[in-house]
């Protein structure tokens, strides 16, 4: 049974003033708080055991706000506090006792996109060895975590090049085997001072056991700067989210 990890901790800095009195993830997107779209991924993908990982000042209203995540028609919700904004991976480490061993599904609670990712974690879940990961094609892939190609072929990931050697970006889902907390145990601070979620795909790329495949439909990152909310914010209300249907004809 995958189990669900929602990252929601981080500084939120590039929100900023936004973020100075609540956490980025509580800031509305058209009609929802931001991370009411992440946690109706994880239940439309099946998975109703959730982890939500977050920290800062703020994180007391998580609870307030998804509670047990009734609205979601889930029973319970798990919960973990990162006391200092380390990186992704090391919020990632903090769910560990959470998967039980067994694989995980990743998503950053900043990160929206159009059509459901139901389909996704399935083929995962057919065979839930090694790592997949999911690419989008950007404006301003030096924004992200960067694929680079040699033909069809994979060869390495890079975090905010300044050169990027695709138009693809790393989207914030990933489907994990339970090895993964045993990378990000291995990792060090990167030139930011975190632990950077690239560093454990190049890892699995390295094993040969990084698979990958392309998001159908927009995809956003909220967090990436205030245009970017105020975008994501746009395709949401146009567009809609999550999908698991084309939208009706107008
Ligand atoms: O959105 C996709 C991008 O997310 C990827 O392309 C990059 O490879 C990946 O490093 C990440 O880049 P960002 O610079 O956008 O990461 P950010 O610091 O904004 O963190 C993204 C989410 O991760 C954030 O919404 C909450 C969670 N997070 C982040 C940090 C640094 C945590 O839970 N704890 C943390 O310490």
């Amino acid at each position: 049974m995958i189990r669900g990890i929602i990252l929601a901790g981080g500084s939120g800095q590039r929100l900023d003033p936004l973020t100075r009195i609540t956490n980025k993830h509580l800031l509305p997107v058209y009609d929802r708080p931001m991370i009411y779209f992440a946690v109706e991924q994880m239940v439309l993908a099946g998975i109703d055991r959730i982890m939500i990982v977050t920290g800062g000042n703020h994180a007391g209203e998580f609870l307030r706000l998804l509670g047990n995540g009734r609205a979601f028609g889930l029973r319970h919700l798990d919960y973990a506090y990162q006391e200092r904004a380390g990186g992704i991976a090391e919020a990632l480490g903090l769910a560990e006792h959470f998967a039980d061993g067994g694989p995980v599904a990743v998503l950053l609670a900043d990160n929206i996109f159009e059509r459901s990712v139901a389909p996704i974690v399935d083929r995962f879940r057919a065979r839930p060895v090694g790592a997949r990961i999911v690419l989008a094609e950007v404006e301003h892939p030096e924004a992200y975590g960067v694929p680079e190609f040699e033909g069809d072929r994979l060869v390495r990931i890079v975090e905010k090049p300044s050169r990027p050697a695709s138009r693809y970006a790393v989207t914030g889902l990933y489907l994990y085997d339970a090895r993964v907390f045993d990378l990000a145990r291995g990792l060090v601070p990167s030139a930011r001072g975190e632990l950077e979620i690239t560093d454990v795909n190049n890892h699995y790329l390295a094993l040969g056991q990084l698979s990958h495949e392309v998001a159908e439909g927009y995809w956003a990152d909220c967090g990436e700067s205030l245009d970017a909310l105020f975008r994501a914010g746009q395709l949401v209300a146009t567009r809609g989210a999550n999908r698991t249907v084309e939208p009706p004809a107008r």
